[in-house]
């Protein structure tokens, strides 16, 4: 086992605490449905406060999945008020509906990600309500994935027009893209959607995943040979350094490439990548948006504040719990143990109980944040934002009840 001695002094959610965070956490989605029924939650708050946005962006479908999680919730913890759950579940329909509009015009969806966007939307809405249109749009988005894939280097593109050699690039975060093609095998029964998810699996650890655990957020290849180029940052601090978010894809990222194929190498892998994010955590277990800066000393951390992104933890939180159900009991309990561990530095320090702080259910989150290495904007600071609200709300799940995945 590696050596992790630093996190057994924190203390463990109790299932006690899941349950008060989880009522918190439904209570909350139920009072913003009315303005996020028609409209979605966009990527992140502004003070806190999400404003209704349109079904445009890679992201609106962790607000749909919040949804359909508290839906589930009241169904299974509430049966004797019905309402309530109908109310979600009515919700749930009027966004599946924009869903299948949306991949039905190919609004917005020339990029990689349409797992994010339809796994916890239409996946979801079809594996909990046997919705058709939810089947339908899940399907043709992930033909719209298949498109994006580059034979010449085996990888699924994630921005930009195609075969551009400023755009001949993968990104970690793909990897949670992934479970759409394997759940369109499952559903098809034809096998080029998961066969893409393979090469571009192979692919994407072959080169993001250092020798020291931590990962690259992007990496290009050569348009010509197919070859790997080069590696770069785009949303962490600096090449060469670990942007928190990447890592946590990169852990849920090895657990459920594991989950569709049972390659016993995934399993290694995962423990790398969850080793390196694990130990470079600060002292309240929060990540900064890149676990560089957890070696900062206090002075460079005075002259320098850093933000962090509670995201990372519930993304990584959901990995491990993920990857537990497959590894042998010793591992599955101590990784079951730091997920645990983590969700209460996010109970304790992040999530929402004044409902009139915020309109989400977890502060402390980063989207994009500028430095002197990288080329990224500065938007969704010290912020909400959906994936963290959804990611905490998977994770509270995940530690009450057997949960069959959407992922
Ligand atoms: N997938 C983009 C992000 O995590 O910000």
């Amino acid at each position: 086992m590696p050596d992790l001695c630093k996190l057994e002094n924190y203390e463990e959610i109790t299932p006690e605490i899941v349950k008060a965070d989880l009522a918190c956490a439904v209570e909350q989605i139920l009072t913003v449905l009315p303005d996020f029924t028609d409209k979605f939650q966009p990527a992140y708050s502004i003070g806190n406060f999400y404003r209704p946005s349109e079904n445009t962006d890679w992201t609106n479908g962790f607000w749909t999945g919040e949804i359909w999680l508290a839906y589930e919730y009241l169904k299974r913890i509430h049966p004797e008020e019905p309402e309530k759950a109908s109310l979600l579940y009515d919700a749930g329909k009027v966004q599946v509906k924009s869903f299948l509009t949306r991949i039905e015009q190919k609004i917005s969806v020339d990029h990689h990600d349409m797992g994010f966007l339809y796994s916890p939307s239409c996946v979801a809405a079809y594996k909990l309500t046997g919705d058709e249109d939810a089947k339908k749009a899940a399907i043709l988005a992930a033909d719209q994935l298949l498109t994006r894939f580059q034979p010449v280097g085996a990888f699924l593109q994630a921005w930009g027009p195609m075969n551009e050699k400023a755009n001949y690039r993968l990104i970690i975060d793909c990897l949670l893209n992934l479970p759409l093609l394997f759940w369109a095998t499952e559903e098809t029964g034809e096998t080029k959607y998961s066969e893409i998810a393979l090469k571009h699996i192979h692919t994407a650890v072959q080169n993001v995943i250092r020798p020291d655990g931590s990962t690259w957020h992007t990496f290009f290849f050569d348009p010509v040979t197919g070859n790997p180029d080069h590696g770069e940052t785009c949303q962490g601090y600096r090449n060469g350094s670990a942007w928190s978010r990447g890592q946590a894809w990169g852990i849920y990222g090895m657990a459920v490439a594991y989950r569709y194929t049972k390659d016993p190498s995934y399993i290694d892998l995962f423990y790398r990548v969850t080793d390196y994010f694990l130990q470079h955590l600060p002292d309240d277990l929060i990540p900064y948006w890149d676990l560089e800066f957890t070696s900062w000393t206090k002075e460079q951390l005075l002259d320098d504040p850093q933000p962090k992104d509670s995201s990372s933890a519930s993304i990584a939180a959901c990995g491990m719990l993920e990857m537990s159900k497959y590894l042998p009991k010793e591992q599955a309990d101590a990784y079951t143990g730091y997920a645990k561990k983590l969700m209460k530095a996010i109970s304790d320090t992040c999530a929402v109980r004044d409902l009139t702080r915020s309109n989400g259910l977890v502060l402390h989150s980063t989207y994009s944040n500028h430095s002197p290495y990288n080329t990224c904007n500065h938007y969704g600071v010290d912020e909400c934002n959906s994936w963290g609200d959804y990611f905490y709300l998977e994770a509270l799940t995940r530690l009450d009840c057997d949960w069959e995945v959407y992922w």
